[in-house]
């Protein structure tokens, strides 16, 4: 996949507003919120009170729910990955103190908060295996992904901007079923990381939004490719102690589609949204491949749709190693 000189023409053009957009789309350090500020304090007399409160909900908690709670963890801890990936995007060097790496570093800061934060409620929840779920996210790391953007700017804010929508969802769905369940540490919890999340999108929409006005026709063909190849999650490598690499990402989705945190319908929902925030239908001007990318995408939702009502999500639960035993 070789991208042509002119998207990083492009690159340098959009940077020129990312000062104004990080402030726009990042909030300030000494006012974001921080882990501490929704977890229990050692330093006070309390502590163990609220941990008791912790415990006994997270014990009640439906077990998909929770299973999807660790995966949702470790696919936030694999943040590395995300950094090294975006760093090396064509256009954005990390060397170079351009604004695209000013970028990748305070989104990277900001993102780093939702795996501290959820890895050490579920530290205090003791419910998890914390060794297991420390081996998969380990595995997860040294195994990678292969989201298929290449070194591409246009492929990759396609990705991250599907992908920062997808992560609202899931947050936000754990946290009102936690909420329902009188859990309300864990709905703040997830709420506050699904608002970092809507946010990030909506800067990742905003990136694309301005590339459509320089360079239509590249980026619709960017976006029919991504749709293509079908846009895979950043965890699809997860596996377990013991297993190969890739072996549990099935029973997690699986999980998440039977409590409906995330599911195909939610896939198809971004793709429609996405359409929608780029004004797909109307952009005109471009070459053929592109009209034909152009109706591909706004045909796709449909299509997606019929396939959808064909899958049978299995029932069954799956019996996570990263769940302890309950006694
Ligand atoms: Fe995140
Ligand atoms: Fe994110």
């Amino acid at each position: 996949m070789k991208s042509s000189n002119i998207r990083l023409e492009v690159m340098q053009t959009v940077e020129k507003s990312l000062d104004e957009l990080l402030t726009k789309y990042l909030k300030p350090i000494d006012e974001n919120w921080q882990p501490s500020d929704l977890l229990p304090d050692s330093k006070e007399p309390g502590f163990f009170e609220e941990i008791e409160e912790i415990q006994a909900l997270a014990k009640e908690m439906n077990y998909d729910l929770f299973a999807v709670l660790i995966g949702d963890t470790i696919t936030e801890e694999a943040l590395p990955t995300y950094e090294s990936w975006l760093m090396d995007i064509e256009g954005i060097e990390e060397d170079n103190k351009n604004g695209w790496s000013k970028w990748v570093r305070a989104w990277t800061a900001e993102e780093n908060r939702h795996g501290d934060l959820l890895n050490k409620y579920l530290y205090l929840s003791g419910r998890v295996n914390m060794r297991e779920m420390e081996i998969s996210t380990q595995y997860l790391l040294s195994d990678g992904f292969d989201i298929q953007t290449g070194r591409d700017p246009y492929r990759s804010f396609i990705y991250t901007s599907f992908q920062e929508l997808a992560t609202n969802i899931s947050h936000r769905r754990v946290a009102t079923l936690s909420q329902k369940t009188g859990n309300s540490r864990l709905g703040k919890i997830c709420g506050v990381i699904a608002a970092d999340e809507a946010r990030h999108a909506n800067a990742y929409i905003n990136f694309v939004n301005r590339i459509l006005e320089i360079d239509p026709s590249e980026i619709l063909l960017a976006f029919e490719d991504m749709m293509k190849k079908k846009i895979v999650m950043p965890a699809h490598f997860l596996r377990e102690s013991g297993e190969e690499s890739g072996t549990l990402f099935g029973h997690f989705s699986d999980a998440a589609q039977r409590i409906k945190v995330y599911t195909t319908q939610d896939y198809i929902d971004i793709l429609k949204s996405l359409l929608n925030d780029w004004n797909i239908a109307n952009i005109v001007g471009i070459n053929d491949s592109a009209e034909k990318a152009r109706d591909y995408l706004m045909a796709l939702p449909k299509r997606l749709q019929r396939i959808s009502e064909r899958i049978r999500i299995p029932q069954k639960q799956f019996e996570f190693k990263w769940i302890a035993v309950q006694k």
